[in-house]
């Protein structure tokens, strides 16, 4: 658990972080959203303590984040940044190995784990851990970095706008790759950007900034269907809302079971974004539901689009 109390932080005469207190739970993603120049960044640097605070509290599982030196803190946190960072003269083990490294891991240990790590992320252990970054696409050396970061099971990851240079496809590849990691490690990620359908995609806690302070913090959910303020409806695309929102629903809480439609099936875990753009490609009021085997389920109706979320 990271606890933020009354968190303040000034450079010169600008309030970058101006009073924000938060809970983030453990084993959560919690996406910190914001216009450029809201302190997302600095908020996000005060919890590894790049940058040092003015004013209250930052608390790591109960414990002042300023007690013992800042290095010790980053080791147990991952950090990524747009540009990875990468060390161009160094292999892709020795990239991801640097934090093991310094922390004095066995040779097979570390070895082990940079294996691990590239299996995890999608790359093939034999064919890239000797590779040099320049040897990979973007998208590889991103998903080395997020593996570096990862190196040495740190209990928190703190991503900074990681997939903001890539494209559309590569970047939903790699947010799913990081949702799956995220899910088997259980690590507690705080993820800065202003890609609000990433937010949308792999945030269970959105906190919207402005002027250095928390606007709204909530579920998606929560923020689309009651936000605070015109403010947050606009910021998240009063236009697009109703889309967003139904692109957070299953196409299985509207499944009526046992009943027929016509037509190829959609799946349960799609989404009723993904629904909706059926019922109006194919003229159809009904569509059919089945499993991945291409087994029957059911049925889904356009009108229960209209109804509240159960
Ligand atoms: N090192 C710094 N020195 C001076 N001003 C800074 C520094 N870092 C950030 N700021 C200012 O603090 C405010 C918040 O910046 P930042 O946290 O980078 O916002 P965001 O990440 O949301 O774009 C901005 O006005 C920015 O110019
Ligand atoms: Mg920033």
């Amino acid at each position: 658990m990271i606890e933020l109390r009354a968190v303040h932080k000034q450079f010169g005469a600008t309030r970058a972080v101006d009073g924000v207190s938060l809970r983030i739970a453990p084993g959560s993603i919690t996406a910190l959203i914001g216009a450029s120049g809201s302190g997302k960044s600095t908020l996000l640097r005060l919890i590894n303590r790049m940058v040092e605070l003015d004013g209250g509290q930052i608390l790591l599982d109960g414990q002042d984040i300023r007690d013992g030196p800042p290095e010790a803190l980053r080791r147990r946190m991952g950090y990524v940044i747009q540009s990875t960072g990468l060390f161009p003269h160094w292999t892709v083990a020795r990239n991801i190995a640097t934090v093991p490294v310094l922390l004095g891991w066995p040779a097979a240990q570390c070895a082990h784990r940079v294996d691990e790590l590239l299996a995890l992320l999608g790359l093939e252990p034999e064919r890239y851990r000797g590779r040099y970054p320049h040897q990979l696409s973007g998208g590889q050396q991103q998903r080395v970095g997020v593996a570096r970061a990862l190196a040495a099971r740190p209990a928190v990851l703190l991503m900074d706008e990681p997939f903001g240079a890539l494209d559309p496809v590569t970047r939903q590849s790699l947010q799913q790759a990081l949702a799956q990691l995220q899910q088997a490690l259980g690590t507690t990620i705080v993820l800065v950007t202003h890609d609000i359908d990433e937010a949308l995609r792999l945030g269970q806690r959105l906190v919207l900034m402005d002027q250095g302070r928390v606007v709204q913090a909530g579920t998606p959910a929560q923020l689309l269907a009651q936000p605070a303020s015109p403010q947050v409806s606009d910021f998240l695309g009063r236009a697009t809302l109703g889309q967003r929102l139904l692109g957070l629903r299953r196409v299985a809480e509207i499944l009526r079971p046992g009943e027929a439609a016509c037509g190829a099936p959609l799946q349960p875990g799609q989404s009723l974004q993904d629904a909706l753009a059926a019922f109006l490609l194919r003229r159809a009021d009904r569509l059919p539901v089945a499993d991945a085997q291409g087994r029957p389920l059911g049925a889904i109706r356009f009108i229960d689009l209209l109804q509240d979320p159960r």
